[in-house]
């Protein structure tokens, strides 16, 4: 057994007076807001989105369908939940069905700090602005909530998310580390 240590970044950024780009989809795709039905769909996308990446390893939930269930429906019971800030994205091509793409959770912590949780695009409908859509659409709900600010966390090598925040205007606020056991040899810090 060792212990891997996976630099984490936190990102920030202020929302009371910012005049945020409107999330605008790609034609096809469409938005569906929060009820407890769809949270099926979003535990479905977050395996589909997390399963072959790093973050499921650092947060193994994330890599198994019970794991993000479970994980979905705490995060929906929390009181601290934000539906206004919590969305799918789905596809609607045509004569085929329907088909969800991107998710994306808000939660408010103590200070009023708007927390965005698990953001993900299926690995197929990456690169086409679902990332960065999804996001905005995110801080457009926390500011209809009254939430004067936000911030995420991010495993420090993942550079499509990290490059995805930086553009939208977050910025570094403060750097930790997460200790992950693992049977094999260890590896360096990343
Ligand atoms: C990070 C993630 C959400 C980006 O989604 P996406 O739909 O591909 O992103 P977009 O197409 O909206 O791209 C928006 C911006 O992100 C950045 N970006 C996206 N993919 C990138 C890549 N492969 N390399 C570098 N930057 C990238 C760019 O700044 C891009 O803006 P540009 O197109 O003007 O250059 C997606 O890769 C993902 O779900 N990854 C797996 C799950 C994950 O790690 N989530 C983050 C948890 S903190």
């Amino acid at each position: 057994m060792s212990t891997t240590y996976y630099k984490r970044l936190r990102m920030e950024l202020p929302l009371a007076g910012t005049l945020l780009p409107p999330a605008v989809l790609p034609a096809g795709f469409g938005w569906v807001g929060w009820s407890p039905a769809v949270l099926p769909r979003h535990a479905a996308t977050k395996f589909e989105s997390f399963r072959a990446e790093l973050d499921s390893q650092i947060f193994p939930c994330l890599g198994e369908m019970r794991g993000c269930l479970d994980l979905m429906s705490e995060i929906a019971q929390r009181a601290t939940f934000v539906p206004g800030a919590t969305w799918l994205i789905s596809h609607h091509p045509e004569g085929r069905a329907v088909e969800d793409c991107a998710t994306i959770q808000g939660l408010v912590q103590p200070g009023r700090w708007g927390a965005i949780q698990n953001v993900g695009v299926v690995p197929e409908y990456r690169g086409r602005g679902l990332g960065r859509a999804l996001v905005l659409q995110c801080l457009a709900g926390f500011q209809a909530a009254g939430v004067p600010r936000v911030y995420l966390e991010v495993t420090a090598c993942n550079l499509p998310a990290v490059q995805l925040y930086r553009s939208i205007g977050f910025c570094l606020a403060r750097t930790t580390y997460r200790a992950v056991e693992c049977v094999e040899s260890p590896v360096p810090v990343k």
